[in-house]
């Protein structure tokens, strides 16, 4: 669908010596092959990196980011199986590409590093070498938000493929790498982690933004394919996540922004937040302000917090009118590479405004809040708070003036793109020259995503819609407790009692690998297992006798968990 679009020279002529759509048009397909460049083992700039490893960026010195990391890699590929997805490239070398990432995530999964193994905490590790060993160098580890997004990425193109009546692969090949991110997210959303910009070791809007966002699907993906025993624990942690995403330590009323760290001693005006909404947007939730939908009163306050923390602290914006767009960085006390605008940041200004007029069109009015009124108000001084229907004139108004201002933020990376049209991570505040690591992967799947976005290009929502935030927050320390399983049953010599459950300590409905019960106090089979806190847990009993296996009779039988102490529970063979 079209939306009319408004010509960029409007609001800031002098600002811009081309126009968006020019841009767009040649830069939108240098984009696709600038990440497409970046992929191992074809692209052009990534050989030696192994199939399907997206590498940061070719440059290896100054700054060296020859290396993969998850969630570069995960957004990257969440955009191209948006596009697989969708139809818009249906080829069959990007079907090869995303087969292939997923093959070599599978196995960075399985590979020890110093944040631990696969059931260790492993999968927080944030970047491997491009071969696919372990970096054991000195980072900022663990990063929490890695395993999450890349369930996000794999989950839209299981989806897809089971729609598409590939339903053996999806359950048997895809299932068990999404359930280990999802597993990761679900025993350790509730301690710190390093942020996206791997500086700060605290909790993070992002990061937990994007895991309520990946337990959300995940527990309606599952549903979907029947792997129905993660739903409780996933829906539990999800309402948990999204209980936490209000919390005061990030949304500051006052101030009307959100604050991007809970730790790092900054103002918290951050990328980060905005980041947040775009990787979290779902047009059917509307201008939902719980989940920080693009258009909510909330997150359209942040974005002009943020943008104007930018205003004075660059020269390149000096001049630039108070309410026109500027060149955005990551947060204003930024001192990395002397601290200058990047491209990824501006794109994602622009796309949440996109995204926010792509929800506006499709809900056939706007809102203006008490907590959104500076925002609007930079377009008109005299707006008022209320709902404006698409027939007024003042919606009019407003959206065209917000479409201006979002292509404002992709004229200013336009003006700073050089001529060959490559991204590299930053330019300088000061003459707009390309700053730090060329060709970054991640710059030109920010344009891509942003330029999609201006075309109200629409891909799968993730059921941000109708949720409910609880009325107490519960955290998940991801701590056990011992429970001890009694069963009274009678036994034949050389039979054995075994259980088996729906969670990796009880080996996940696994007859082979049940565990063993101790006879020690006959007829009472006993066994003690640490099992998740506050968790539904599923379980049977199994007899074994000369290699035949005998379950339990229906139904399941069931315990919730306490949150914490130990606790014995007494059952009869069934
Ligand atoms: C990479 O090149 C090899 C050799 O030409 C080819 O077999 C493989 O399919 C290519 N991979 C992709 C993703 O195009
Ligand atoms: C993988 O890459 C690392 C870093 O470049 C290198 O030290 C290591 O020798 C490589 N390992 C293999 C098996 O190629
Ligand atoms: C299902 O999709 C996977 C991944 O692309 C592919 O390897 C497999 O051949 C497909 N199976 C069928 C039956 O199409
Ligand atoms: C505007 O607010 C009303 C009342 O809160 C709500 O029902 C409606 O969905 C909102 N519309 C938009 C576009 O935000
Ligand atoms: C925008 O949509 C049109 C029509 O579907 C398509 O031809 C064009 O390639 C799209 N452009 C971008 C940048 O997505
Ligand atoms: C854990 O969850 C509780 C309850 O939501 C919250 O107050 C606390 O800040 C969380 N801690 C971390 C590190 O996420
Ligand atoms: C017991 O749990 C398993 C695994 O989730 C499930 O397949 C089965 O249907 C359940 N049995 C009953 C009777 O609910
Ligand atoms: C199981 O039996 C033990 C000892 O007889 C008792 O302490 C415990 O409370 C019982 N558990 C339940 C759930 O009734």
């Amino acid at each position: 669908m079209y939306r009319l679009l408004v010509c960029a020279l409007g609001l800031a002529g002098t600002v811009f010596g081309q126009s968006v759509d020019s841009y767009i048009s040649t830069e939108g397909p240098m984009t696709k092959a600038g990440v497409l460049a970046n992929i191992g083992p074809n692209g052009s700039k990534a050989a030696g990196a192994s199939p399907g490893v997206v590498v940061a960026s070719p440059s290896t010195s100054s700054p060296d980011y020859w290396y993969t990391w998850t969630r570069d890699s995960s957004l990257v590929f969440k955009s191209l199986i948006d596009q697989y997805t969708t139809g818009i490239d249906s080829t069959s070398s990007l079907r090869t590409l995303i087969d292939e990432f997923i093959t070599a995530e599978a196995y960075i999964q399985t590979v020890s590093n110093p944040s631990g193994t696969l059931t260790t905490g492993g999968l927080g590790e944030p970047k491997f070498n491009v071969n696919e060993t372990a970096f054991t160098g000195t980072w900022g580890r663990p990063q929490r938000d890695g395993p999450a997004l890349r369930a996000t990425a794999m989950i839209t193109y299981g989806n897809w493929l089971y729609s598409n009546g590939n339903t053996t692969w999806v359950t048997s090949t895809l299932w068990p790498i999404v359930e280990n991110d999802l597993g990761y997210v679900v025993s350790y959303w509730n301690e710190s982690t390093y942020d996206l910009w791997e500086e700060v070791d605290s909790s993070s809007f992002f990061t937990t933004a994007v895991q309520h966002r990946a337990l959300r699907e995940g527990a309606m993906f599952a549903t979907r394919i029947g792997q129905t025993s993660v739903v409780s624990s996933y829906t539990t942690q999800a309402d948990n996540l999204l209980c936490f995403l209000q919390a005061k330590s990030y949304w500051n009323p006052t101030s009307g922004y959100i604050t991007a760290n809970t730790g790092g001693g900054r103002s918290g005006k951050d990328a980060n937040t905005l980041l947040a909404s775009i990787h979290t947007f779902d047009l059917s939730a509307g201008c939902d302000a719980t989940t920080f939908q693009p258009c909510s009163d909330k997150a359209l306050s942040n974005l002009k917090v943020y943008v104007d923390s930018f205003r004075s602290v660059y020269s390149i914006n000096n001049g630039i009118a108070s309410n026109a767009a500027i060149a955005t960085g990551r947060y204003p006390e930024d001192t990395y590479q002397n601290g200058n605008p990047w491209y990824l940041t501006t794109f994602a200004v622009a796309e949440q405004l996109y995204d926010a007029l792509n929800s506006w069109e499709a809900q056939g009015s706007l809102n203006v809040t008490s907590i959104s009124l500076p925002f609007f108000q930079q377009f008109s001084s005299s707006i008022a708070v209320g709902t404006y229907s698409s027939t007024s004139s003042t919606y009019s108004t407003l959206i065209s003036a917000v479409q201006s201002f979002a292509d404002g933020f992709v004229a200013i990376n336009a003006k700073y793109t050089p001529s060959d049209g490559s991204l590299a991570e930053q330019y300088s505040k000061s003459d707009g020259s390309p700053v730090s690591a060329v060709d970054l992967t991640w710059s030109y799947a920010s344009a891509l995503t942003a330029f999609e976005a201006r075309n109200n290009t629409q891909f799968a929502g993730w059921g941000a819609t109708g949720l409910t935030v609880p009325s107490t927050c519960s955290g998940n320390s991801g701590s056990t407790v011992a429970v001890t399983f009694n069963v009274d049953a009678t036994t034949v010599y050389g039979e054995n009692i075994y259980i088996t459950g729906s969670v990796d300590a009880l080996e996940n409905w696994s007859p082979d690998n049940a565990l063993l019960l101790s006879s020690a106090n006959y007829p009472t089979w006993s066994i003690t297992v640490n099992l998740p806190a506050s968790t539904n847990v599923q379980y049977k009993y199994i007899r074994k006798y000369n290699g035949a296996v005998t379950w339990e009779s229906d139904p399941n039988n069931s315990i919730t968990t306490p949150a914490s102490g130990s606790v014995t529970e007494n059952d009869t063979w069934r």
